[in-house]
């Protein structure tokens, strides 16, 4: 019987080259201008999955990005796995950042150097090549069927419609996912819960049009200068948000949880010098680590206004804007918090500007137990493949379609990501190791396999 770590040998070239031609289409979601190329990536994989030894895959348009779904059934007495993936990437700009282009990957340092390399066309790639050793040396133990969407990256929302009216279409038992990260190559470990998110816009209207300073500076509110006092409000000393009700169904981890998420390895050292800042800084009385898994958090992501070009324009600008987003934990709701954040944004500006808030998109939080059939195949197909058992980690990041799926399809997410922190995902420079693109494709049979035995 042929072994994966064989098939991955013999085919590893080719497992690259297929993942670089589709690195190659420019899937952007957030961009118009793309919109080709996220049907062009769909029709990549469609055909990917069917030369992999899938029954069938189909493209579904949606009034976004199309979505792709493909299955093999070989009983339907058995269990089935549906595999979640996204082929949209972030945006790559700014390009002069980048050492390589961005859609012309290359092997450097043992890893791949992309966009999306990692995120995830990296990651959920590793399905469809495990899948494919699967098919062809007759090592499928149960059904499978592949969901791969274009609108993660900005927020899923043609998903959730699909997801609510194709629900006998995507009826499995787990739903695996390869999208988050592990704690490093020679720690592994299992996402047991992702961060909720509530985006917002705001926009600060003052004067009706850009006003010279000299004339009217000192006289007329200037939104600019408004706009920076109401963010620096958002948040006190203690680097708690300010927004009232804000904490109110934040769910309080116990002292024995916050003593087992304690004894994860952390480098503190290690972890400001990866991102060269000299101190960290977060909510009072919690560690880093509780700061990005069991605590929200609030933070711009952009703000401007007024003049930003060379040299000096003295004016007093008309408009100024920020996107704030707020990464959420469980039991807050993201459009309760959407709603409480307007109320208290427009209740502290001042006279003189309008404020108008926009919610963009967003989505709850997720948790998964470690006791599930499906946390315990994981754990053991990470131990076998790594030599190492997995550790369970909260991760700060957000996937809102993850608990979607638990709401809309009533199905359980398992996340076994094998990307690193230092992959830069979403940064220039996105890259992912060629260790964790095979160890991944190697571990996850290993899932499917104990997985099958255990149900
Ligand atoms: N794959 C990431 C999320 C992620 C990365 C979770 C690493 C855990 C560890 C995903 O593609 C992503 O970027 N999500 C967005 C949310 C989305 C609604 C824009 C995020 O977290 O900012
Ligand atoms: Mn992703
Ligand atoms: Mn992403």
């Amino acid at each position: 019987m042929e072994t994966i770590k064989n098939y991955i040998e013999e085919n590893k070239d080719r497992f690259l080259e297929e993942l670089f031609d589709l690195i190659r289409i420019p899937s952007v979601s957030a961009k118009e201008e793309n919109k080709e190329d996220m049907l062009k990536a769909a029709e990549y994989l469609k055909n990917s999955l069917m030369e992999a030894g899938a029954d069938k895959a189909t493209i579904y348009s949606t009034e976004g990005h199309p979505v792709l779904v493909g299955e093999k059934i070989i009983d339907k007495s058995l269990p089935t796995v549906l595999v979640y993936g996204h082929y949209d990437v972030q945006p790559a700009e700014p390009y002069d950042l980048w050492n390589t282009d961005p859609y012309e990957p290359v092997i450097r340092d043992d890893k791949i150097w992309a966009r999306g390399a990692d995120d995830d066309k990296g990651q959920f790639f590793m399905h469809v090549k495990a899948f494919e050793y699967m098919v062809r040396t007759g090592n499928l133990p149960c059904n499978v069927k592949f969901m791969i969407e274009g609108e993660e990256e900005i927020g899923s929302a043609s998903l959730a419609k699909f997801c609510d009216g194709h629900k006998d279409l995507l009826k499995a038992d787990v739903i695996l996912v390869s999208d988050t990260t592990m704690i490093a190559p020679d720690i592994p470990s299992i996402t047991t819960g992702l961060r909720g998110l509530a985006y917002m816009q705001v926009e600060l209207t003052g004067p009706n049009r850009d006003l010279h300073s000299g004339l009217y500076g000192g006289a007329v509110a200037n939104p600019c200068n408004i706009l920076c006092k109401m963010i620096a409000s958002l948040t006190n000393e203690k680097n708690q948000v300010t927004i009232p009700g804000f904490y109110d169904d934040v769910l309080i981890s116990s002292d024995v949880e916050r003593a087992e998420m304690a004894k994860r390895p952390y480098d503190e050292k290690q972890y400001k010098k990866s991102i060269d800042v000299d101190a960290l800084m977060g909510e009072e009385s919690y560690s880093t680590h509780e700061r990005l898994g069991i605590r929200p958090s609030l933070d711009v992501n952009g703000i401007w206004g007024g003049y930003t070009d060379k040299g000096a324009k003295t004016i007093l600008p008309a408009k100024a804007y920020a996107k704030i987003s707020m990464r959420l934990v469980p039991n807050q709701d993201s459009l309760k918090i959407a709603k409480l954040f307007e109320e208290h944004f427009k209740s502290i500006a001042p006279a003189g500007v309008k404020v108008k808030v926009e919610y963009l998109h967003g989505g709850q939080a997720y948790v998964s137990p470690i006791d599930s059939a499906e946390y315990i195949a994981a754990s053991k197909a990470m131990e076998e493949a790594f030599g190492k058992k997995p550790i369970p980690v909260r991760s700060g990041g957000s996937i809102p379609i993850i608990s979607t799926f638990e709401k809309t399809l009533g199905i359980k997410s398992i996340l076994i990501g094998f990307g690193l922190d230092e992959d830069a995902i979403h940064s220039p420079n996105e890259n992912y190791p060629l260790f964790n693109f095979f160890k991944g494709i190697e571990t996850i049979p290993l899932f499917y396999k104990y997985y099958t035995l255990s149900s």
